[in-house]
């Protein structure tokens, strides 16, 4: 925290203050990857990833601490996120698209409680998943 924040504090909090720090963005990166391991919804996007995904739930987290306005863990480890271009080895349609944000709505219901915040992370979550679409068929 800088001088000024101490004595001129933002109005305004993070995603990443709001849905509780490491300890809460964290849950929500693991909650995600629990839910697409074990939903019937989701098992074409399970199949998608490389098993075992211990080191995608990590880089997950990384990724969401950045994004969510808190320390950029992410782009310290591994530079630019550079997220559509990452994805391009991997086949993403809308049904990938469609099983991603199933899986991110239902970890959101089960970790953020406030309805506002969860909707901000869903109107922001939304375009960028849909930024991912590489295969149109
Ligand atoms: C919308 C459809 C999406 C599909 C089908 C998808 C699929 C995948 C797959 C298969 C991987 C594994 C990559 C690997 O093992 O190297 C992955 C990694 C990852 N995904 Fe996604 N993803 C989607 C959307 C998103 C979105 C919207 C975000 C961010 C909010 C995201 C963030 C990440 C991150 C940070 C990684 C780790 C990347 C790395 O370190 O290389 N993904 N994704």
């Amino acid at each position: 925290m800088s001088l000024l924040d101490k004595f001129l504090p933002r109005k305004q909090k993070t995603l990443y203050e709001l849905v509780g720090q490491e300890k809460g963005t964290r849950q929500l990166a693991n909650t995600f990857y629990d839910i697409m391991s074990t939903d019937p919804v989701a098992s074409e996007l399970l199949a998608l990833h490389p098993q075992p995904m211990d080191s995608i739930r990590e880089r997950f987290f990384e990724y969401l601490s950045g994004w969510f306005g808190g320390p950029p863990l992410f782009e310290q480890k591994y530079g630019h996120p550079r997220l559509r271009a990452r994805h391009l080895p991997f086949k993403v349609d809308q049904n990938m698209i469609d099983q991603w944000l199933h899986c991110m709505n239902k970890a959101l219901e089960q970790e953020v409680k406030s309805s506002r915040t969860r909707q901000a992370i869903q109107q922001a979550v939304t375009p960028l998943a849909q930024h991912m679409l590489n295969c149109p068929h």
